[in-house]
């Protein structure tokens, strides 16, 4: 079989999160669902199962509209204590299963979902694989009249914000896009750009990594690499 290209690798990655939940799901399942691509497949490739479960919980209006176009169910994430399964894509993934996300805009939601999930499926294509994050710049969610002091003291922490122009998320705020900064300790930085005052939140899943990462190969293999827990 000749190489994937990328959008097969996403869609590749896409059908087999889906198989991998699949057999797990109730009538009684609630699943929260990313943003993105990469998330799109996963959609195309749950629709099939959408009476197995008993709904999801979007991280976007896009992905909302794309699960209502499907006929499966979305609910507010407020009307559930916990949930079974988040499946997302990612930007960038090191080897502790720490990531960047929020190419998309959409890292506020989708870390609140992460959050309340039992279990983190990150679905990505090899390309995102990496030894040290930040070679994508990383996404910080503002309120807007922040955006300049926040600026500021990105620029202090080492980085090089950029506004990202013409963008405004689903929760009405901007995004800076933050190149340059030292990675090497994660949970660090995530603590660090959290304590600043007009930031809602930054794309580094570090303090709730993925527990699961499938990776899509172009040979048309897909990896299943388990976070090893912490000692
Ligand atoms: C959106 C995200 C996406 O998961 C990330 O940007 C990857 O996107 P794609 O699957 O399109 O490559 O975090 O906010």
């Amino acid at each position: 079989m000749s190489a994937m290209n990328q959008d097969q690798l996403k869609a590749n990655v896409g059908r087999r999160a889906a198989s991998y939940i699949e057999p797990n799901l109730t009538a009684k399942s609630v699943i929260g669902v990313g943003t993105g691509s990469t998330a799109n497949y996963f959609i195309d490739a749950l629709a099939d199962s959408k009476n197995k479960f008993y709904g999801a919980v979007a991280s976007s209006e896009a992905t909302a509209d794309r699960l209502n176009h499907y006929g499966i169910r979305v609910y507010d994430l407020n009307e559930f204590d916990e949930i079974l399964y988040y499946i997302d894509g990612a930007d960038e993934s090191n080897g502790n299963l720490e990531l960047i996300k929020g190419g998309g805009g959409a890292l506020t939601r989708e870390k609140i979902v992460a959050s309340v999930a039992r279990e983190f499926i990150c679905i990505i294509d090899e390309s995102k694989q990496v030894n040290v994050l930040g070679s994508f710049p990383l996404p910080v969610e503002v309120i807007p009249m922040a955006r300049s002091a926040v600026a500021r003291k990105l620029v202090g922490l080492g980085g090089q914000p950029v506004y990202r122009h013409d963008f405004v998320t689903d929760n009405g705020n901007v995004i800076l896009d933050v190149h340059g900064l030292d990675m090497s300790n994660p949970t660090k930085v995530e603590d660090s750009i959290n304590g600043l005052p007009g930031v809602v939140t930054q794309g580094l899943f570090a303090k709730r990594p993925a527990d699961l990462l499938l990776v899509a190969r172009k040979s048309g293999d897909v990896d299943e690499v388990r976070r090893q827990a912490a000692f």
